[in-house]
């Protein structure tokens, strides 16, 4: 059957209001540029004429400007799902103009399948090949494209000719049955394979084809400062005592490693510690840090969800397909961030924390309790089935005026049976194995600011002697301080312990 090429306006012209689509990629990578940007045009010409234009947006994670960003400030989101970090899209979730609901990334391929997210409408994918045969080649993030190939109505693609069609064989794609007929995922290192390398639809599934020719929406990363080069060190002497220990075996552990500017400098600090070994990668997105050390050798494999790199080290790949082709695969996130398989292979997770309490509750995505930041993405699937979950963070944000320990977490993502490491630039808490009360003096001496330290032993004096020492109207005097005076330095406790 003949594809049918047509602009991104045409394409976009197919999309209603109310209509649920799901759209490829994972982070920018792989995300689709041209047909949201007309959609967002779309809605405001629609808004122009007094009509609603509002559609149910499902994608991997977050995704480019072009996607979150045009139908953000077209206010065009009914609503969204899972991880996002757009700035626009953020103030409007934050306004309470799009609904948001976050969760694990690893299950929005099956809640798609169980029918909890209903009928989608359209599936938008971003293709570096499509054939009049039905198949597809993705590029840079697979995400829940598979997925969204078999469950939505119709299909449009976006194919981009910045990605090499020779990126084919680069994908691992699988999407496993549903209970009660589910079996393992065949998955025992990073580098097995379990699926294909492309998806194949019904052709006649795929009502348009738009060209376009336009490089991931990635940003740089923040250099490395004093702070992250100490949490990098911290990580990196932590996880090389656990190997001398005999904890981790000599052949080391598949790491996984977060998101943003702080996990990738502790991947830079891991690649250049003498006591780490060359290791591989069971991880979610493989950032700009991941690809410098593959190409020292330092990491030998490389398993993830996205290439999410600058277009530099993009062009790099590109140039190396043969070496980089060996060494990286690309899978859906329901396989990418597993629980089985996170459990099976051991993984070593590390995440950051926008603050933790004393007793390792980590709080990753809402400032506050209230702002939403980004959301939960792969931290929840990997620090939960985690062989050493570990989270890093400064100790102090916003120049010293937060503390990233608190009493207690003003929002809960990862629960202290999940967090068994916190590391910041300050030192190494391990919690596994503590009581409730040794975790509060780990936490303290080993983690927090000196600038906090008194308060926070202070407000472990008064909590009391119990077996977790909590006063609920002190919990969150940090946090009040901070609402008042705009610095959680100027916590005075005795107000909130007076009866
Ligand atoms: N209260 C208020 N703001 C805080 C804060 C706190 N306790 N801790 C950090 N911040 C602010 C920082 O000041 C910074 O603000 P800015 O952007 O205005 O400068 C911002 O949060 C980001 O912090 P930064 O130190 O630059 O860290 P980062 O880029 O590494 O991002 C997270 C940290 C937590 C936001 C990010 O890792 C994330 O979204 N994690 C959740 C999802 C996840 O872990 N995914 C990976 C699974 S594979």
């Amino acid at each position: 059957m003949a594809l049918r090429f047509m602009s991104a306006e045409e394409a976009a012209d197919f999309i209603k209001h109310d209509d649920v689509v799901g759209f490829s990629g994972f982070t920018p990578a792989g995300s689709v540029k041209a047909i949201p940007v007309a959609i967002g045009e779309k809605a405001k010409a629609e808004h122009a004429k007094g009509n609603p234009f509002k559609i149910g947006v499902i994608t991997g994670a977050s995704t480019g400007d072009s996607l979150d960003g045009s139908l953000a400030r077209a206010e065009a989101v009914k609503f969204r799902t899972p991880y996002q970090s757009n700035n626009d899209l953020r103030n409007l979730i934050n306004a309470g103009k799009a609904d948001y609901f976050d969760t694990h990334l690893s299950v929005v391929g099956q809640h798609i399948r169980y029918g909890f997210l209903g009928k989608i409408n359209w599936g938008i994918i971003e293709a570096c090949d499509v054939t009049e045969q039905g198949e597809i080649v993705l590029t840079t993030g697979v995400g829940i494209s598979p997925t969204i190939c078999m469950y939505a109505d119709k299909l449009l693609i976006e194919l981009n000719s910045f990605h090499p069609k020779a990126l084919r064989g680069m994908h691992d794609l699988i999407v496993v049955a549903d209970p009660p007929n589910r079996r393992e995922i065949p998955i025992y290192k990073p580098s097995d394979r379990a699926g294909k390398e492309i998806i194949k639809v019904d052709p006649s599934k795929i009502a348009g084809v738009v060209l376009t020719n336009q490089a991931d929406e990635v940003g740089g990363f923040a250099g490395t400062d004093e702070v992250t080069d100490r949490i990098g060190l911290n990580v990196a002497e932590f996880l090389s005592a656990e190997l001398k220990s005999g904890r981790i075996p000599a052949s080391f552990l598949p790491l996984q490693s977060g998101v943003g500017n702080i996990a990738n400098a502790v991947m830079s600090a891991l690649g250049n510690h003498k006591g780490i070994p060359d290791f591989e990668m069971y991880t979610e997105v493989i950032q700009d840090s991941v690809i410098d050390l593959m190409m020292k050798e330092r990491i030998r494999f490389a398993s993830g969800c996205s290439l999410t790199v600058s277009p530099g080290q993009l062009k790099q790949i590109y140039e190396n397909l043969d070496f980089f082709h060996k060494r990286i695969v690309l899978r859906p996130q329901e396989i990418s961030n597993s629980p089985e398989v996170a459990r099976r292979i051991g993984i070593i997770s590390i995440n950051t924390a926008l603050e933790a309490d004393l007793f390792g509750n980590v709080n990753s995505t809402n400032v506050m309790g209230r702002k939403m930041m980004n959301g939960i993405g792969g931290s929840g699937d990997f620090t939960r089935n985690a062989y050493i979950s570990i989270f890093t963070c400064p100790s102090v944000a916003k120049g010293g005026k937060i503390s990233a320990f608190v009493p207690m977490v003003s929002h809960t993502d990862h629960s202290e049976h999940s967090v068994q490491v916190i590391i910041t630039e300050q030192g190494v808490a391990d919690l596994r194995s503590k009581s409730p009360k040794a975790k509060m003096e780990a936490i303290i001496e080993n983690c927090a600011h000196p600038d906090y330290r008194e308060a926070l032993r202070d407000y472990a004096h008064l909590a009391g002697d119990t077996h977790t020492p909590c006063t609920l109207s002190a919990a969150f005097g940090m946090h009040l301080e901070f609402e008042k005076s705009g610095d959680m330095r100027n916590v005075n406790w005795g107000d909130c312990f007076k009866k």
